[in-house]
């Protein structure tokens, strides 16, 4: 896909499965455009000269109006529009809903600064090392304001919001060094907002985790909070219920709510449920939970989350320090070693 895109001038590097499908769509929104700025214009031109004013007194026929030709101009300009639509929504629903297979990446955006985690652990800090074809999903939040993770190679950009995960994904399809921008004014710093991601083969790759397996896993970190924050008084050491409801396997889990709904348990509504309980209660059990608002940050949360994920396989018998059961990485046990402070 390279080929015919290197020689395009402001157009980035072509570096993921997306990348040449957002710039197919790209090419036919620049393509009608210029065909219907080029149609008009030389239209334009042709009856300044054809029906110009020839005489000072000449007075033109009266122009009754046509019906076929309003039907005409209004149809064909709605079904392009509806081409562009249908087009830009398939692609949309396909890179903001990801695969279930994909490996999970954490990242929670700050001024100014990416902090990323690896489910196996790792910890970076504007740089994020990602294997050639496997399928990356990025769970995001911001500790402050809107930020906006964008890598232009690979055509992925989402707004990072405060108070919501969003999530995205990614298959790069070839190694190098790619900028990661902030694509969201947040600051004073917002374009010093920058980093590379590098995309290595899988070897490389693997090398590279087991080479830098100096932290916790998220989930093993968020199975101590769980126990320090006293969670583990009412749901259970292992997420297993008590006074509050059960927590294994909850993930993905259609919960009834108190009222009569049920909502499909995703990350967002563990996040809300740890900061405002009383949001969302479930069905059988009195709204007691304190909210932890103020006393867990951005980074604990994204630790209790994959801890609570971590539980949705066996549920009790999940070990401490494995890495959330949708990732095909290898965990790396790394505990004993102080994890690093990235604040
Ligand atoms: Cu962060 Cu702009």
């Amino acid at each position: 896909m390279q080929s015919w895109q290197s020689w395009i001038p402001l157009i980035p590097e072509s570096a993921s499965t997306f990348s040449w499908k957002v710039d197919a769509l790209y090419f036919y929104l620049s393509g009608v455009t210029l065909f219907f700025s080029l149609l008009i214009s030389a239209t334009l031109i042709f009856f300044v000269i054809r029906y110009r004013r020839r005489t000072p007194y000449e007075i033109p026929r009266p122009i009754a109006g046509s019906h076929k030709l309003e039907t005409l101009w209004t149809v064909i300009p709605f079904l392009i529009a509806m081409t562009m639509f249908g087009w830009g929504a398939r692609l949309y629903f396909e890179q903001y809903k990801p695969p279930a297979n994909a490996v999970e990446i954490y990242v929670v955006g700050k001024q100014w600064m990416w902090k990323l985690q690896h489910a196996t652990g790792q910890r970076e800090i504007n740089e994020l090392h990602v294997p050639v074809g496997r399928k990356i999903k990025l769970i995001m939040t911001s500790e402050d304001v809107i930020h906006d993770f964008f890598v232009p190679a690979f055509r992925t950009k989402a707004d990072v919001v405060p108070g919501r995960y969003t999530t995205i994904w990614f298959e790069a399809t070839k190694p190098g060094k790619y900028h990661l921008l902030c694509a969201e004014y947040c600051g004073m710093n917002h374009s010093g907002m920058t980093g590379s991601v590098y995309v290595m083969e899988p070897r490389e790759f693997d090398n590279w985790l087991s080479g830098n397996a100096g932290n916790a896993s998220p989930a093993a970190a968020g199975r101590e909070l769980f126990q320090t924050l006293g969670c583990a008084s009412c749901h259970g050491a292992n997420g297993e219920g008590g006074r509050g409801p059960t927590l294994a396997g909850l993930l993905g889990r259609q919960t009834p709510l108190e009222g009569g709904q049920s909502i499909k348990a995703d990350e967002a509504y563990i996040r809300e449920s740890i900061l405002n309980p009383q949001a969302k209660i479930v069905a059988g059990f009195p709204p007691i939970m304190p909210t932890f608002q103020g006393q867990v940050t951005e980074d604990q949360l994204v630790q209790l989350v994959a801890f609570i994920k971590s539980l949705s396989g066996g549920g009790a018998t999940a070990p401490a320090g494995a890495a959330p059961a949708s990732s095909p990485l290898p965990s790396s046990r790394a505990s004993g070693s102080p994890t690093e402070n990235v604040h």
